[in-house]
């Protein structure tokens, strides 16, 4: 039984503001990808399972700095590729789950994003498909109360329509694993349906979801939050970088 994972790196990072795509942005002494590569590399699961191969989805204009940036990962006798990502998540997702073997029985989805996500969190993910589970998430409870709200009226704000019980929510992250049948199937399903960043799935559990299978949320971690602004950054050099700890 063995685990490869595609690692999604083919963002521009819009909302980061920065010149350098989002995944090659130094961020705690080395580019996101790289933090996000060594994590899933040194996970092992309860059966010692580990990633063999990696597949890291680039931005086409960008190929070079993802493929310089991971020369300073560590892989051991794993398997590390760069593909060229597509013009949404899903599609850069669909393009890594393309180049995967067939020998392969579990594929995590990870965001290199989500940099800090510990090998604990890929561990937890990887065990609880290897227990039974066709598609497995880390869950984080909902710190605060969320409502759901109507149309916008003009520039005034929005009518609540309801209060959604917190109990039941869980901010869902990545790595997210996956029996590899399943969710190649789901994908191609969702490849069917899906067009631009609108409609596009924003993670694979959703298309697995769409697909009718049962996904299992495992406990998530505060680590394996999303860097998407530079706010996010700036905490993560607090948290991760030389002065921290
Ligand atoms: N991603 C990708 N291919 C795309 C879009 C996004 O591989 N066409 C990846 C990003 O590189 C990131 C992850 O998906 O690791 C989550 O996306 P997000 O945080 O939204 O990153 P960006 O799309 O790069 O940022 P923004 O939306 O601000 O432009
Ligand atoms: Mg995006």
């Amino acid at each position: 039984m063995s685990v490869a994972a595609v690692l999604t790196a083919a963002g521009s990072g819009s909302r980061l503001g920065h010149a350098l795509p989002k995944a090659v942005v130094p961020v705690a002494g080395a580019p996101l990808v790289v933090h996000a590569a060594r994590a899933l590399l040194a996970a092992r699961g309860a059966d010692a399972s580990r990633v063999v191969h990696l597949v890291v989805t680039a931005p086409a204009q960008h190929r070079a700095d993802v493929l310089r940036a991971l020369e300073a990962v560590e892989a051991g006798d794993a398997r590390v590729e760069v593909v060229t990502g597509g013009r949404t998540r899903q599609e850069s997702v669909a393009a890594g789950l393309a180049v995967i073997g067939d020998d392969v029985d579990v594929v995590l989805v990870h965001d290199a994003a989500r940099a800090f996500a510990t090998p604990d969190l890929v561990a937890r993910v990887i065990d609880a498909v290897r227990a039974g589970h066709d598609a497995v998430v880390p869950g984080l409870a909902v710190v605060d109360t969320v409502k759901r709200v109507g149309e916008p009226r003009g520039e005034e704000g929005w009518p609540v329509v309801e209060t959604v019980p917190r109990a039941q929510l869980r901010a869902v992250q990545t790595p997210q694993g996956f029996r590899r049948d399943v969710l190649v199937r789901a994908h191609a399903a969702g490849a069917a349906r899906a067009g631009d960043e609108a409609t596009a799935a924003s993670d694979d559990a959703g298309l697995v979801e769409d697909a009718g299978v049962a996904v299992w949320v495992v406990a998530g971690e505060e680590a394996a939050a999303k860097i998407t602004t530079p706010r996010d950054v700036a905490v993560a050099e607090l948290l991760h970088g030389p002065r921290s700890g």
